[in-house]
């Protein structure tokens, strides 16, 4: 089975690099992730890396981003990965790194896009006071949170509810879209 091989980058929890490599190993799919790539020494994502056993290269931005980012795509490179998946990278990639990988880096975004971009989600389409927000997945361009729309899945807010409620409702469909949709990008030859 010819495995397509996809780097994650995440900054933090990693709760989504946890769904996605369970789904990966527990269907057995033909993808294989080669590496976490992460920008903090300390982020709860590497204990998932080390429990799937993906290698896992750790940035420091200290270092400035050019050199970081070229870092990186020297790393990726060598691993012949043909794609990457951001789980909660919390930084902005410049367009020359995009450009290395056009239409193949995705991202995940906690609201129905082009509404509520940016780091607060979730928090901005609460205080809005929209009725239904929900999980976007769309490719990465040089714009925040503007490439391409691949997948979305609405979630209702319930009257009365608080954000602390919203928020892992919101979690779980990522949870759920986010693993699916990478299996179907791959399945369609997306990331050849
Ligand atoms: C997710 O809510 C994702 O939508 C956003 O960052 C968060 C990452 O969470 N981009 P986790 O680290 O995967 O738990």
């Amino acid at each position: 089975m010819v495995k397509t091989k996809l780097a994650i980058m995440a900054s933090g929890t990693g709760s989504n690099f946890l769904a996605i490599m369970e789904k990966i190993t527990q269907e057995n799919w033909p993808i294989e992730i080669t590496r976490l790539v992460v920008d903090h020494a300390d982020a709860n994502v590497i204990n998932y890396a080390n429990q799937f056993n993906v290698p896992v290269l750790v940035v420091d931005y200290h270092d400035g981003k050019k050199e970081t980012e070229a870092k990186i795509i020297r790393q990726l490179q060598a691993d012949k990965v043909s794609g990457i998946v951001l789980a909660g990278y919390m930084r902005i990639l410049s367009a020359e790194f995009i450009s290395h990988y056009p239409n193949r880096i995705l991202n995940i975004h906690p609201a129905l896009l082009p509404s509520f971009p940016g780091r607060h989600g979730i928090q901005d389409a609460y205080d809005y006071g929209v009725k239904v927000t929900g999980v976007t997945i769309h490719f990465v361009d040089a714009t925040v949170d503007g490439g391409q729309i691949v997948a979305q899945s609405p979630v209702d807010i319930y009257d009365n509810e608080t954000v602390e409620h919203l928020e892992p409702r919101i979690h779980e469909v990522e949870h759920r879209l986010y693993p699916t949709t990478i299996q179907n990008l791959v399945q369609r030859g997306v990331f050849q």
